[in-house]
């Protein structure tokens, strides 16, 4: 095996007209995580000594977001190809970063929209080129339906690989053959470089294709090989909508597969959907109609469905969160969360905290073991342990210019249809009674009641003191 120094050059100019959208096609998303990512991601087993993607159409966003979200410790150098001529052209501009081109070493070329590509895969590809004295080995795979790729035409004599015919120029007998071209590809990187100069746009498309540096190469007297790929599903290139979504549930698949074999259990797989960004732990149940994206974890035994929606959202141990949407919240150990609650970014509940049926928490701590049972919206507030909010508690928290926050103490407990009107703090132990609105800080102990709501007695069981008629608190 040669020690030949290896780089890759990922292509991503091209506009996607087949996309219809305003959305740079290497930006169009896949399990959460954009298409050209996906590919990137499969070049993790290598070793190489830089990655060059070539950017062109929305190349400011493209370049925007790789750079974000490029794996750690992976340098990419970013080329513009400011007019898209074709793949072969765009190499030939990948190509002007290496600083000397009689250098040797091989060179990967992948396009930006084949996401289901595995690392083993380009691995072995390159293998297979270190192996043997060869000038390109193209990665093949044979299709049911090759209709819109590349066929590979082999020679009849030592079968090794004499031309790629796009399918908009092939012959009728070219298009019959099943094997094409995934666009993946090794190269001696100083037999590319002259072979590319010798392209001409002269076909259906008018465009310099890099496929025809592979006839260019053997007439020159060179060796190109094929690996064919053992999973043709890896192959696939999305160039439109229907093969976006046929990646996707390829993918989905995978990451579903993997969770369960880690110990996850989907009650039913196909109506489980999870980002490649999400973690997992053993023995997290997922109910039907489970939607789990971004940096999204679960922890062990929790209990997560029907019909959930969590976005950025850390769930604790043994919680459960049915019917829910959830966006940058934190879900503590034994929490129990919906049905129909909405948590939205800087909710923390802490363990064992209860938000129930329609409730809705936006920036909000909710201390160890309190409950917000029912109909409540708490905002921009810290509340303490082991509360109680009456069904049906509000915090009115923007006074139509600026919010404010509200304080509420431990073992505090309001009746049903309080409002809290901020800023305002309800004191360790203290209560409120039914439909009190309160715009007093309360003290500590204290039960308050009315509009505006006074205070009436030491909180705690009714007619310790006053003997008066309280309603139930409201709640569980
Ligand atoms: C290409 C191959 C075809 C192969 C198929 C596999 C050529 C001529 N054809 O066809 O043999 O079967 O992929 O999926 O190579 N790009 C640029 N600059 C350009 C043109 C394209 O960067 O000027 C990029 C695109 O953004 C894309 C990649 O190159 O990521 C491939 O281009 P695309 O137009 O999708 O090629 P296909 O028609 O799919
Ligand atoms: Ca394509």
């Amino acid at each position: 095996m040669s020690e030949r120094p290896l780089s890759a050059v990922v292509l991503a100019a091209g506009e996607g007209t087949r996309m219809r959208s305003s959305r740079p096609k290497p930006l169009h998303m896949l399990c959460g995580r954009p298409l050209v990512l996906h590919v990137i991601d499969a070049l993790s087993e290598l070793d190489l000594e830089r990655v060059v993607v070539v950017v062109g159409h929305g190349a400011e966003r493209v370049t925007k977001t790789l750079q974000d979200l490029a794996p750690a410790g992976l340098m990419v150098d970013f080329v513009e190809q400011r007019v898209q001529r074709g793949t072969g052209d765009a190499v030939s501009v990948a190509l002007t970063v290496f600083p000397d081109e009689d250098d040797d070493g091989d060179i990967i070329v992948l396009p930006g929209d084949t996401p289901l590509l595995r690392p083993p895969t380009l691995a072995g590809l390159v293998r297979a080129h270190r192996s043997g004295d060869v000038a390109a080995t193209v990665l093949t795979a044979v299709l049911d339906d090759p209709t819109g790729y590349g066929r590979v035409v082999r020679d009849a004599k030592d079968n090794r690989v004499a031309a790629i015919v796009e399918h908009a120029d092939a012959t009728a007998e070219e298009r019959a053959i099943d094997e094409i071209n995934t666009s993946i590809y090794c190269f001696r990187r100083n037999l590319l470089a002259p072979a590319l100069r010798r392209l001409s746009p002269e076909n259906a498309q008018g465009e310099y294709y890099l496929t025809d540096v592979i006839e260019v190469l053997r007439t020159a007297g060179h060796k190109v090989v094929a690996v064919t790929v053992e999973d043709p599903a890896e192959a696939l290139g999305v160039n439109d909508r229907l093969q976006l979504a046929n990646a996707e549930a390829v993918l989905r698949g995978r990451i579903n597969r993997r969770w369960m074999l880690e110990g996850v259990t989907m009650v039913d797989p196909s109506r489980t959907y999870i980002d490649a960004t999400v973690a997992l732990e053993a023995d997290v149940r997922l109910l039907p109609g489970t939607i789990l994206e971004g940096r999204t974890t679960i922890s062990a035994g929790a209990v997560v469905g029907p019909d959930v929606h969590l976005v950025d959202t850390l769930v604790g141990e043994r919680a459960v969160v049915e019917n829910t949407v959830s966006r940058g919240a934190e879900i503590g150990d034994d929490c129990q969360v919906g049905p129909f609650a909405y948590l939205r970014p800087g909710t923390r509940l802490a363990a064992g905290a209860k938000a129930g049926t329609f409730v809705e928490l936006k920036n909000a701590d909710i201390g160890a073991g309190s409950k917000v049972p029912h109909l409540s919206y708490v905002g921009d507030a810290e509340v303490g342990a082991g509360v109680n909010l009456g069904a049906s508690t509000i915090t009115a928290n923007y006074d139509g210019v600026d919010k404010h926050r509200t304080r509420i103490g431990d073992d505090v407990h309001t009746s049903i249809h309080t409002s809290l009107v901020a800023p305002v703090e309800l004191g360790d132990g203290s209560e409120t009674g039914a439909g009190a609105v309160v715009t007093h800080d309360v003290p500590p102990g204290r039960l308050v009641k009315g509009v505006p709501a006074r205070d009436s007695r030491a909180a705690g069981p009714k007619s310790r003191e006053d003997g008066a008629n309280d309603p139930d608190p409201g709640g569980d």
